[in-house]
């Protein structure tokens, strides 16, 4: 089922700056969609307009039927949670577990609901010891993985996240892997910009790829990854080292296995 849907949807901010022009694009639900593209291609003008933040001036984008120039924000916010990039636009409580339960409360859950809601959702992050510490107390990596529970804990059915790996230390990583696994057992519809080729590689089987706010490929990820540098970008970190040592082209470990074998 269709979850987001975008058509010839062009975004200029109020300074004239055209950052997206006549997107067409339309993700399933269960489905791990990857935007990348250079700096100022539009990748986070196209997450916000996805989620329903921005509209369009012309064209359209629906979030699961809603056309988003009908709602506010804070309507589709049911339907779609979008994770910043950085994660001080978003925390704004005292405590982890407050963070946690605010969309939830302010979704209407049931107090039982909303405790097991934030209680999944630190427990995916690896925060279920931190509930009661302040925001602030916690590390950079801690911080975005606040972010991320504090949107994973609504349970909508379409997730935006902007740059979710950028920052992140080892553990931090890995907790975001897990958070994933939850996202796809759901089958909850992701939007994943990234500058990070390997992540994308390993979690995204989609990729769009914008270049001056226009989408010029979208497809399986390695038809897109193999044209990595087009968007500015490093090939994934399998890929080079099979370009290098004349390997069959692979651009996922797992692939890189394969290929291996
Ligand atoms: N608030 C704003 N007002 C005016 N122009 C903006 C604004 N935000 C972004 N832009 C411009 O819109 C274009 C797209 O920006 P956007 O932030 O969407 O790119 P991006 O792909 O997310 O880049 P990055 O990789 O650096 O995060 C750029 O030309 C940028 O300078
Ligand atoms: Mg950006």
């Amino acid at each position: 089922m269709t979850v987001i849907k975008a058509e010839s949807a062009s975004f200029a901010y109020p300074d004239g700056t055209q950052a997206l022009h006549q997107i067409s694009t339309a993700i399933d639900s269960g489905e791990f969609a990857a935007v990348i593209g250079p700096n100022g291609a539009g990748k986070t003008t196209l997450a916000r307009l996805l989620c329903g933040i921005l509209a369009p001036q012309s064209g359209k984008v629906w979030i699961d039927g809603w056309d988003t120039s009908q709602f506010p924000a804070s309507r589709l916010a049911s339907k779609v949670g979008y994770v910043f990039a950085d994660p001080r636009l978003q925390i704004f409580t005292s405590s982890v577990r407050e963070e946690t339960a605010f969309g939830p409360n302010n979704l209407g859950f049931s107090p039982s609901e909303t405790e097991a809601a934030v209680s999944e959702a630190l427990q995916v992050t690896g925060l279920q010891d931190k509930a009661s510490a302040h925001p602030y107390d916690l590390s950079y990596s801690e911080r975005r993985l606040l972010a991320l529970a504090s949107v994973i804990a609504m349970r909508q059915q379409a997730i935006v996240m902007d740059e979710p790996t950028a920052g992140l230390d080892g553990p931090a990583r890995r907790q975001l892997q897990n958070a994933l696994a939850l996202l796809r057992r759901r089958g909850t519809a992701a939007i994943i910009i990234s500058h990070d080729m390997d992540f994308v590689a390993d979690c995204c089987a989609r990729v769009l790829g914008l270049k001056d706010g226009r989408l010029i490929a979208d497809g399986p990820c390695s038809d897109v990854l193999a044209r990595a540098e087009l968007f500015g970008q490093e090939l994934p970190c399998a890929a080079r080292l099979c370009r290098a040592s004349g390997l069959p082209a692979a651009y996922s470990a797992e692939e890189f296995v394969a290929a291996l074998q």
